[in-house]
């Protein structure tokens, strides 16, 4: 299954690029993900004319894909503009993200692990048909004590977790592809 990964955040030191990537490890013989880059233009309509080459280069990596992975942070309880502005461009000419299986995840510093976004993003991801894996919502809080110096998950119940839910999604995109 061709994953692309869209992580929300677009700082080197990230802790959902660093979730995205030990996602990516961890899962490689069930997900063969990829983390695409979302440091794209402003959506403006005015480009639509004549596209940018690396919004061309995104949306072509979005719509080959079997499905896409949301790593989202939270930013004032929602999504960041970086992760809305990709959702946006990939929503415009050709719908890439239509009736797409997908399944979010997210880490904040917070106590509550981006739950806000989550919801935000799934509303939003609801409006283009998309098929979300529902009710297996993971909430990484306090994403400060989480990872290794390596980029490893190191709490025990949050990685036991995350398989069950990289199982239920392999199980979900085979049950409806
Ligand atoms: C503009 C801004 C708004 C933020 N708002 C929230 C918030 O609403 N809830 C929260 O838990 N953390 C919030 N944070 C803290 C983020 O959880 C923290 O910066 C986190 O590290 C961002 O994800 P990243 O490490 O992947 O960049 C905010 C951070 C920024 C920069």
């Amino acid at each position: 299954m061709k994953v692309a990964i869209l992580v929300g955040s677009l700082r080197e030191n990230s802790y959902n690029k660093t979730l995205a990537t030990f996602i990516q490890k961890r899962y490689a013989k069930d997900i063969d993900g990829e983390l695409l880059d979302l440091n794209l233009p402003l959506y403006n309509e005015d480009l639509e004319s004549d596209l940018p080459a690396d919004v061309v280069a995104f949306k072509k990596e979005v719509h080959d894909a079997d499905a896409v992975l949301f790593v989202t942070p939270e930013y004032n309880h929602s999504i960041s503009g970086v992760l809305k502005n990709a959702i946006d461009w990939a929503s415009r000419i050709t719908p890439d993200l239509k009736e797409k299986p997908g399944f979010i995840v997210g880490a904040s510093m917070g106590g509550l692990g981006t739950v806000r976004a989550q919801m935000h993003l799934r509303q939003i991801l609801d409006t283009m048909g998309m098929r979300i894996l529902p009710a297996n919502e993971v909430f990484i809080s306090a994403a400060h004590t989480k990872f290794d110096e390596k980029g490893d998950l190191i709490d025990e119940g949050t990685v036991a977790f995350l398989d069950s839910v990289v199982a239920n999604f392999v199980a979900f995109y085979e049950r409806n592809k």
